[in-house]
């Protein structure tokens, strides 16, 4: 992807810089993230507003992958950012964010969040229940502020990777109820309320989805609530968040629609809805985070030992695992493996890729088909670059892996590699 290729001596080159070096320099596991891409995937989103003259906000949903320096790239490609705790707001701040810029998400956003977010200045909160819409009044009116909010609705949309299915999301733990009129009940609290100001919807139906079609609905049944609340509630709302969810290519099993197309999509089931309900268009909101950064990043890995059961299976493994990448052990998520400096080898032999730590659970790939792996060969694994380091853990006491960003041969580290002492740094020493 991105700028990644194959030099003349088979050696995998990221941001035009041999993965081999970057491994001597930076240790492994690593991660490699190739900065053309994110920008590009940021630029992508925006370029069919642009195009059409439309008003728009795409905020990073930086749960995907949170540091300084991915925020500042995000505010560099005029993004906003969305947040969902006090620690990734304090690291966008910490990156110079514009607070205004800043909307924050969550189902249990805590008073003490919810009071950091209010004293930063955040542009928007999306409003997820009863209780957050009273806590977040409080505190307003005891600072004496007011601030723009969107109401989170369940849209009754279910979105699964390639599928939407349009029942039995109403059972999730997000957003107010659409079924059982919860939306209109909250309007009315929310009016009760004048440092509330709603100035529209929200609805994030899933993760890693291929096509337009449950945006369709979510957007077509957002639009009807839009209309019904104008009109009954004297109510001057003016933004849709159709919220994020845009699939990527893990292996070749994934066709996502790019970017710019599913985007210019998103646009024009939006205007339809919208205008069925002969309401004018919004400022059209989406919180991308996957597909932002997951294919600009990969993984290397250092191969240790290996294990071949008779006509059973070969396992080889690496020096990290689930602890730098839980999304296997978690949810069966597929990946590509690739013996990163014999990229033109033709795979010889079908092996399984497993981590370092003490569980069955800990793999990486299944049944991949490489070239043979030796000890001491650097293997690569693609589209590492969303919810890796974010979901990464100290299980087993190992330290998570450095970040390094790529361009144009030259790197930059996004977060340094842990170390043990990092680790203990918190712990506390019983006295005798
Ligand atoms: N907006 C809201 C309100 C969300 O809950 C999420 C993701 C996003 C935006 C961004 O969605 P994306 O564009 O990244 O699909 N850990 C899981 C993914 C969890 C997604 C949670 N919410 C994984 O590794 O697949």
């Amino acid at each position: 992807y991105g700028t990644s290729r194959i030099l003349e001596n088979g050696e995998l080159a990221i941001g035009e810089i041999p993965v081999s070096k970057l491994a001597k320099t930076y240790g492994t596991p690593l991660y490699v993230y190739d900065e053309l891409f994110i920008r590009e995937q940021m630029r992508a989103y925006q370029r069919p507003f642009q195009h059409a003259h439309l008003p728009y906000r795409i905020a990073y949903a930086c749960k995907a992958f949170c540091t300084i320096g991915i925020c500042q790239i995000a505010k560099s490609e005029g993004m906003w950012l969305d947040v969902v705790s006090e620690g990734e707001l304090y690291t966008a701040l910490q990156a110079g964010f514009n607070p205004n810029h800043i909307c924050m998400n969550g189902n249990n956003k805590s008073e003490r969040e919810l009071r950091y977010a209010v004293h930063a200045g955040v542009g928007l909160i999306i409003v997820d229940n009863f209780y957050e819409i009273e806590l977040l009044a409080a505190i307003l009116r005891e600072q004496r502020r007011s601030l723009d909010i969107l109401l989170r609705v369940a849209p009754g949309v279910e979105a699964h990777t390639h599928e939407f299915i349009s029942t039995g999301q109403q059972d999730s733990k997000f957003g107010f109820d659409l079924k059982s009129g919860q939306i209109e009940m909250a309007v009315r609290r929310v009016k009760e309320h004048e440092e509330l100001h709603l100035v529209g919807l929200h609805s994030h139906i899933g993760s890693q989805i291929f096509d337009v079609e449950g945006f369709r609905l979510a957007a077509h049944r957002l639009a009807e609530q839009y209309a019904f609340l104008t009109s009954n509630y004297q109510l001057e709302l003016s933004v849709l968040n159709l919220g994020g969810g845009l699939g990527v290519r893990y292996t070749e099993e994934d066709t996502p629609t790019p970017i710019e197309r599913l985007t210019a999509e998103l646009i024009h089931v939006t205007q339809d809805a919208f205008s069925s309900f002969g309401i004018p268009f919004p400022l059209l909101m989406l919180e991308p985070g996957r597909s932002i950064v997951a294919q600009a990043g990969t993984t290397l890995y250092e191969v240790g030992s290996r294990k071949e059961i008779p006509s059973v299976r070969t396992y080889v493994a690496v020096d990290g695992g689930m602890t730098d990448n839980p999304r296997l052990a978690l949810y069966g998520a597929k990946y590509e493996a690739a013996i990163a400096t014999r990229m033109h080898e033709k795979p010889t032999e079908k092996v399984s890729i497993a981590g370092k730590c003490c569980e069955s659970g800990d793999m990486l790939v299944w049944d991949a088909q490489l070239p043979e792996a030796k000890a001491g060969d650097l293997l690569a694994i693609s589209c590492t670059g969303a919810y890796n380091y974010s979901m990464a853990s100290n299980y087993n006491r190992i330290p998570r892996p450095a970040a390094v960003l790529v361009k144009e041969g030259f790197a930059r580290l996004l977060v340094a590699r842990e170390s043990v002492e990092d680790m203990c740094r918190l712990d506390c020493i019983l006295d005798e």
